[in-house]
């Protein structure tokens, strides 16, 4: 099929891109560069050995989408596009509406122009809010509970509506829980500017020498070792994912919105053991107060995912933090 990635030169968007060039699909990528680099082209094509069809552009720019889905006869758009910083969200609120709900809003616009009507929208496990029970299953009560989560919220419902006004549309909106790793060849990778926010990342510079210590944000929860636990899910498994999503939109009409996560929950402290083993070092690291807004533990019931689209993660927490290793290794050693 002929597949619009938005975004597609961001964490995800790029290994889904290897996933969807290596299954066939012909993969064309908008991107604004506002948090990933032209270089990541490079390395898609040296990866997949073709050329990618590039846009540097914004999904605001309704032309623009309208000529690129017209070219390239695009049959579905993955649209990754989006601001993923909870705390610049709270700090910025307008940018973060303007770009991830009126940029959803432009692009469904330019789709519906175009007889364009199948998407798959990168939504966040963070659209549950405070867990009722666990895991979170897709029936769990939505309240998210920062502006970045109310964003992906208000776009799942905007698509919702879109379904029910034409059920031509086929819509998936896709809860992931928290991305990790790498593409195994160490080209493509998370490539946070500034200080990261989340651990993987930050764990990464730590050990790149970038930054003294992890800070580890509260040892006091109720859970198994006091640390936050979440369901860490492996970049290529989430790619993968995708294109179950997309065969799923071949033969689907209407909405739905579907977790992907592995359903199990690891600590900070997990995670660093399984990364200090990757990387054959220790992590130096201080324990700090709770985060503002940090839930204990969170993760995913996964099983509309096996159901409705025949998948699952099958990489372990040791094959991501190996693969994050690699792609960090490499990059300190020939910056990309
Ligand atoms: P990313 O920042 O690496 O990728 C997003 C890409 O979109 C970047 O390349 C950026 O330049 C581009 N972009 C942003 N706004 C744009 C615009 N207006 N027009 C064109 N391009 C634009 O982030 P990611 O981790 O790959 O996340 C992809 C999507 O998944 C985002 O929508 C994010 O909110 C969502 N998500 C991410 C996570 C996570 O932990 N990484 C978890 C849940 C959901
Ligand atoms: C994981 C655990 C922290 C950094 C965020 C967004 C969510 C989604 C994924 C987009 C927690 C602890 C972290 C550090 C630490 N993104 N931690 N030291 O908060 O689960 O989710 O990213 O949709 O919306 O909120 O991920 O990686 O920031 O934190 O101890 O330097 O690591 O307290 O327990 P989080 P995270």
């Amino acid at each position: 099929m002929n597949i619009l990635l938005t975004g597609g030169l961001g964490f995800i968007g790029s290994h889904t891109a290897v996933v969807l060039a290596s299954e066939g699909h012909s993969v064309v990528i908008v991107d604004n560069l506002c948090n990933s680099q032209q270089q990541t082209l490079g390395n898609l094509e040296l990866i997949t050995g073709k050329k990618l069809p590039f846009y540097e552009g914004d999904v605001r720019d309704v032309d623009l989408l309208k000529k690129i889905l017209r070219d390239h006869q695009i049959e579905c758009v993955i649209h990754f596009a989006g601001l993923k910083s909870v705390a610049e969200s709270g700090a910025d609120p307008l940018k973060y509406f303007d770009n991830n709900v009126s940029g959803s809003i432009v692009l469904i616009e330019a789709m519906q122009a175009e007889g364009v009507k199948k998407l798959i929208f990168s939504s966040s496990a963070t659209v549950y809010g405070v867990p009722q029970y666990l895991p979170y299953d897709e029936e769990h009560p939505l309240a998210p509970m920062n502006v970045y989560g109310r964003t992906k919220l208000q776009v799942e419902e905007i698509l919702q509506d879109l379904s029910k006004s034409d059920p031509d549309w086929s819509i998936v909106c896709l809860r992931y829980f928290n991305p990790i790793g790498a593409h195994e060849s160490g080209l493509i990778g998370e490539l946070p500017q500034g200080i990261p926010n989340n651990l993987m990342p930050y764990i990464c510079q730590v050990v790149s020498g970038k930054l003294p210590h992890l800070n580890v944000f509260g040892d006091d929860y109720d859970t198994k070792d006091g640390t936050g636990e979440r369901d860490y899910i492996h970049v290529m498994d989430l790619a993968e994912g995708h294109a179950a999503a997309l065969a799923f939109t071949n033969h689907h009409q209407g909405w739905e919105a579907i977790n992907l996560g592995t359903g199990f929950p690891y600590s900070v402290y997990d995670l660093i053991s399984a990364f200090e083993k990757s990387a054959k070092q220790s992590i130096p690291k201080v324990v700090k107060e709770r985060r503002s807004g940090d839930l204990p533990i969170y993760y995913a019931k996964a099983d509309k995912a096996k159901n409705l689209l025949n998948w699952q993660g099958k990489r372990d927490l040791q094959s991501m933090c190996d693969s994050s290793w690699n792609y960090q290794d490499q990059l300190t050693r020939v910056p990309k």
